[in-house]
């Protein structure tokens, strides 16, 4: 999960990485508030879109008074960043800039460890940096045994060549953006700029954190942070559900068992329905069970995606055999009733298959095609959907 600039400057905050002061804006009204709430000086605005490059599309706006702060606010809000519409606002203290650098964390999943990066040139785009000026960005591999300590913070601030009087003040920031991304289980803790003021603090003005939801039972005040307005209503309906599913934009819908099976089932499908220009609708992955009431909550959250015009139910029985699968789907759509009102081919294959599909045979649903072989199927759902 990506999180918006003001949850990461939050979670920086309760971690001691020093931060400005900054109050969340829904209105021009509420930015208003919020710049008197902060008091004196110069404020500035920034849209919180889950992108970046914000800056240079006019999302980030320096403003002097609560009625300045208002307007700039009116200007931004509703804005759209890289197809991302600016719904709130970070009314936040401005900064005397002196200097901007640059520090990330990474997990670097080809080398099976973390990556440090740190620049003291910031100031531009740091894909740009990387391309053209690769020297200026120092990489140093993390140990993610030993993590980020002491030495370890002393070798990216001389590999990035901060001046021997930042030194202490980086490093410390460094240490508690190491105790972000250890402690909160990110996957990306992503500072640009990291700032020097004019009199001479250092502070992370901007903050870029993304968390492995895989660690997300080590954290349950992470679900808090999760943005209901933004997610797919289908994902979070199968989210509730327990379901694995991903939202994809074709008219075919995909239900099987095992994450292999459903990748190649996309694949075959994608294959079959090309020359149609049908494609998968998802992937759903209803995993070893297969129950009932598990194949009624995939069917469910898949009928309820307006384009999608079949769905093709893939399973192998393994551990579950076929006819357990079989009573599920015959059951499922029994308990659907009339909301199943799209075509299903379903191939049954592997353990106790002849039952499997006797069972389905005799229930003689209407909607109900069944095909022997993966290819067979995925044509004909392909076919369906066009
Ligand atoms: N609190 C602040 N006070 C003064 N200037 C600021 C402040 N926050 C940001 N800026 C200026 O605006 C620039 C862009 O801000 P920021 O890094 O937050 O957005 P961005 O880099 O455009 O967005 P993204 O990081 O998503 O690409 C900064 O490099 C800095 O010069
Ligand atoms: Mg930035």
């Amino acid at each position: 999960m990506d999180l918006y600039e003001y949850q990461a400057r939050d979670i920086f905050g309760a971690h001691g990485v020093p931060v400005l002061h900054g109050i969340v804006a829904r209105t021009p009204d509420e930015a208003r508030a919020a710049a008197t709430a902060l008091g004196d000086g110069l404020k500035v605005v920034k849209a919180q879109v889950k992108t970046g490059g914000r800056g240079k599309a006019g999302g980030v706006k320096l403003a002097r008074t609560p009625e300045e702060t208002e307007a700039k606010a009116a200007e931004i809000l509703g804005m759209d960043i890289k197809g991302h519409t600016v719904r709130t606002v970070l009314i936040a203290d401005g900064a005397d800039i002196a200097e901007e650098y640059y520090f990330s964390i990474l997990l670097d999943r080809s080398e099976r460890r973390y990556l440090a990066m740190a620049s003291v040139e910031g100031g531009m785009e740091i894909e740009q940096l990387a391309v053209e000026r690769p020297d200026a960005l120092a990489k140093v591999a993390v140990d993610p045994l030993v993590g980020v300590d002491e030495a370890k913070a002393d070798e990216i601030i001389a590999a990035a060549g901060f001046r021997p009087e930042l030194h202490d003040q980086v490093k410390a920031a460094i240490l508690r953006l190491w105790d972000v991304y250890k402690g909160e289980d990110a996957t990306l803790v992503e500072v640009n700029p990291l700032v020097l003021t004019e009199d001479g603090t250092i502070i992370a003005l901007d903050g870029k954190v993304t968390l492995d939801d895989n660690a997300g039972f080590r954290h349950p005040d992470h679900e808090a942070l999760v943005d209901q307005a933004a997610e797919d209503p289908l994902e979070a309906k199968a989210k509730a559900a327990n379901l694995n599913y991903v939202k994809l934009d074709g008219q075919v819908g995909i239900i099987g068992n095992g994450a292999g099976l459903v990748m190649s089932t996309l694949d075959v499908v994608a294959l079959a329905g090309a020359p149609m220009g049908v494609k998968p609708a998802n992937f759903l992955d209803i995993g070893g069970g297969a129950s009932a009431e598990v194949m009624a909550a995939g069917l469910d959250v898949i009928l309820g995606d307006a384009q999608v015009k079949s769905v093709l139910v893939n399973v192998f029985g393994g551990i579950t055999a076929c006819d357990e699968v079989a009573n599920g789907i015959v059951q499922a759509l029994a308990l659907l009733g009339d909301a199943e009102t799209k075509p299903l081919v379903v191939r049954l294959d592997g353990n106790n298959v002849e039952e499997g599909r006797r069972i389905l045979a005799a229930a003689n649903h209407p909607l109900v095609t069944m095909v022997d072989t993966m290819d067979g199927a995925a044509a004909k759902a392909a076919e369906l959907a066009q």
